[in-house]
């Protein structure tokens, strides 16, 4: 089932996520329901709260449906460590059309559960490590215009105003 994904400034975004507790045919239903409407909406990654379902679960698919190896769930995800910094362009599915630089870490080592609840460790570098950082910083109410410079995030709110009052938003 595709799912309406919430735009900024919906208040979910910018909560915290509960943590995941069960680990039930409801949570693996939401995380099949969240990569089909990542892949309708042409993006490699969602999180709960862009559904408005505030929990700590992020899934990831770098190939937009084309390779099952590449479908990853993170529930309740924590970065333990990371390294480098990489300055690109990111976007967002809560942010249509927003497109801006943003400095993340080069690599980073996550600690996540799966939907079964067993935790593991993942590495992650260039885009699957940005994606992982920017999906966790979701769980956290964290949003990549916060990631930007100053300057930038400005701009980036005027357009979207801009969008709102014409009715584009
Ligand atoms: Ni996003």
């Amino acid at each position: 089932m595709i799912l309406k994904i919430v735009k900024y400034p919906e208040p979910v975004l910018s909560q915290p996520g509960e943590p995941v507790t069960e680990f039930n045919a409801e949570l693996k239903k939401l995380a099949a329901d969240m990569f089909e409407t990542t892949y309708a909406s042409q993006g490699v990654g969602l999180a709960a709260p862009q559904v408005g379902v505030s929990k700590l679960l992020t899934v990831i698919d770098l190939s937009m449906g084309k390779d099952p190896k590449d479908k990853l769930v993170l529930v309740n995800p924590e970065i333990i460590s990371s390294e480098g910094r990489l300055y690109e362009e990111e976007g967002c599915l809560s942010f249509p059309e927003i497109k801006e630089k943003v400095v993340r870490a080069a690599k980073v080592r996550i600690r996540a559960q799966d939907l079964n609840g067993k935790w593991f460790e993942m590495d992650g570098d260039d885009l699957l490590a940005r994606c992982m950082q920017h999906e966790i910083d979701h769980l956290a109410g964290m949003l990549f215009i916060f990631r930007m410079s100053g300057l930038k995030r400005d701009l980036t709110l005027r357009k979207i105003r801009k969008l709102q009052r014409e009715g584009k938003w």
